[in-house]
């Protein structure tokens, strides 16, 4: 088959601002990689990206109704995309060289994906967020060979979520998801559609798939050395775009923020540091709105976010520096104090009028504390989860299907990791022994646990047993879980 060719907007007239850029930040990432841990400066691109490419707004899948199923066909591919100046990048994608469409289902349906695989390597799409039977999962037992297809049907039985799919093949995740793998996954359910929400993809519903890349300059992407968290890139790019330049066409955008980069966390806020509104974390409404000035996410978490526009104003998207609770060498190494301007939002000059944002958003369904038996102990560890690497030949736990538990999760090591479990989504009773703050109170399947700290987590398994396919948790700093720092649980009968 012929490699497809993408473009994702760049503009040639600025080429040498871009290539200027790029090829500094990648000189010095490479640098830091080969300094080691004294090494690392902290970047800041405030001001010096040059904002001229309109962001790409992925496709929608396209859905056939077959045997009352919904049937989404993708296929891994790889191909060359024109992302930033100088040249083409190799790169992967799902239905095209890079990245991959939007799939949107509603709850209640029952749907089927058609996974082809036509890399010249081994490869699985996982539907992370999902709540689904374990052999759908797309986990590393998932793998779909070179020329193969996969099939796994299940029906949607969870909230309105912003959910994300990317590849797992066990040790190669992070290069999988580097090359271009991956792409949003969003649920519709009737208590959201009541509410009165920006919803009009591409229009006032925007994805924002958030990802640090290293450029050489010849517009090659180049993966780096990893230190500490792994790799770390000085241009990021929204949906594939270097430059990023989103025109907002109503008053209120909603913007659906993924952090799908390697290792890098961000701490989104605007430039002129105003209140947006927080309706959703990973797993679906929080309650109520939550006003906020910054919102921290690290790798594979999401937010959904509505920004309010004046007509005809200009303001960045810009990760500032965060706290990751580690030392201070540690906090640079880990990207932690840069601050990294991402996207332009060029306001219109009519905007569509909005409504308020509603008081009430999601139901408080959360699982019962009481019901949770003896609090389940996870310690992370130097590229190890309770002392041990990861083993596709080992079960490390069994949890009866729906049963609802407790677990707590302990960072025992000075690096940053978070946790991500499949198949839940879990609600944070505590963080340091605190109640967690707005943003980090409704559902999350994946949470930062900075060094020393100690996140209690409680959540209800699903009710679907498979007594030989596992589910995985693990850190989702790509490179720690390609190291081993994962385990395995199987829901079983009760
Ligand atoms: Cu987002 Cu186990 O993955
Ligand atoms: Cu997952
Ligand atoms: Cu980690």
């Amino acid at each position: 088959m012929s490699a497809p060719t993408q473009r994702f907007g760049l503009n040639r007239r600025h080429f040498l601002q871009l290539s200027t850029l790029g090829l500094g930040i990648g000189a010095m990432a490479t640098l830091a990689g080969c300094a080691g841990s004294d090494g690392r400066e902290p970047l800041d691109t405030v001001g010096q990206v040059d904002f001229r490419n309109p962001l790409h707004v992925p496709p929608l899948a396209p859905a056939v109704e077959k045997d009352g199923q919904r049937v989404f066909d993708l296929v891994t591919e790889a191909g060359q995309t024109e992302i930033v100046s100088g040249g083409k990048a190799d790169t992967w994608g799902v239905n095209g060289a890079f990245l991959g469409p939007t799939l949107r289902v509603r709850r209640g349906e029952e749907i089927r994906i058609n996974v082809s695989n036509a890399l010249d390597e081994p490869t699985t799409l996982h539907w992370h967020g999902m709540r689904l039977p374990a052999a759908a999962d797309g986990g590393p037992h998932q793998m779909v060979e070179p020329g193969a297809t996969w099939s796994p049907s299940w029906t949607i039985d969870q909230p309105a979520a912003t959910l994300w799919y990317h590849p797992h093949p066990h040790g190669q995740t992070e290069r999988h998801v580097y090359k271009g793998l991956g792409g949003m996954f969003l649920i519709d359910d009737d208590e959201e559609t009541a509410l009165n929400l920006p919803r009009d993809y591409g229009v006032d519903d925007i994805p924002l798939i958030v990802q640090d890349k290293t450029f050489s300059g010849n517009g090659q992407l180049v993966e780096t050395g990893r230190i500490g968290v792994g790799m770390l890139g000085g241009t990021v790019l929204v949906n594939g775009t270097a430059a990023p330049v989103l025109d907002v066409v109503a008053e209120h955008t909603r913007l659906r923020l993924l952090n799908a980069s390697s290792a890098r966390s961000y701490n989104f806020g605007f430039s002129d540091d105003r209140t947006f509104t927080m309706i959703a974390s990973d797993g679906g409404l929080l309650t109520a709105p939550a006003p906020l000035s910054r919102i921290m996410l690290t790798p594979g978490e999401r937010a959904e976010i509505i920004v309010t526009a004046v007509p005809g104003e200009t303001v960045t998207l810009r990760s500032y520096s965060q706290d990751l609770g580690v030392s201070n060498a540690r906090a640079a190494e880990s990207g932690s104090l840069d601050t990294l301007d991402i996207i332009e939002l060029q306001a219109a000059s009519v905007l569509m009028p909005a409504a308020p944002i509603p008081a009430k958003l999601g139901s408080a369904a959360y699982p019962d504390p009481a019901l949770a038996g003896d609090m389940q102990m996870f310690q992370l560890g130097d590229n190890v989860i309770n002392s041990k690497h990861m083993d596709m030949d080992r079960i490390d736990l069994e949890v009866k299907a729906g049963s609802t538990q407790a677990w707590a999760v302990f960072n025992a090591h000075n690096q940053p990791h978070n946790f991500h479990i499949h198949d839940v989504q879990f609600q944070i009773l505590t963080v340091d022994n605190k109640p967690p703050p707005p943003e980090l109170a409704g559902w999350k399947d994946t949470v930062y646990v900075p060094p020393g700290v100690t996140v209690r987590l409680l959540m209800q398994f699903g009710k679907l047993a498979d007594p030989v396919v596992p589910y995985m948790y693990h850190c989702h700093l790509l490179w720690h879980e390609d190291m081993g720092m994962m385990g395995q649980f199987l829901v079983v009968d009760a």
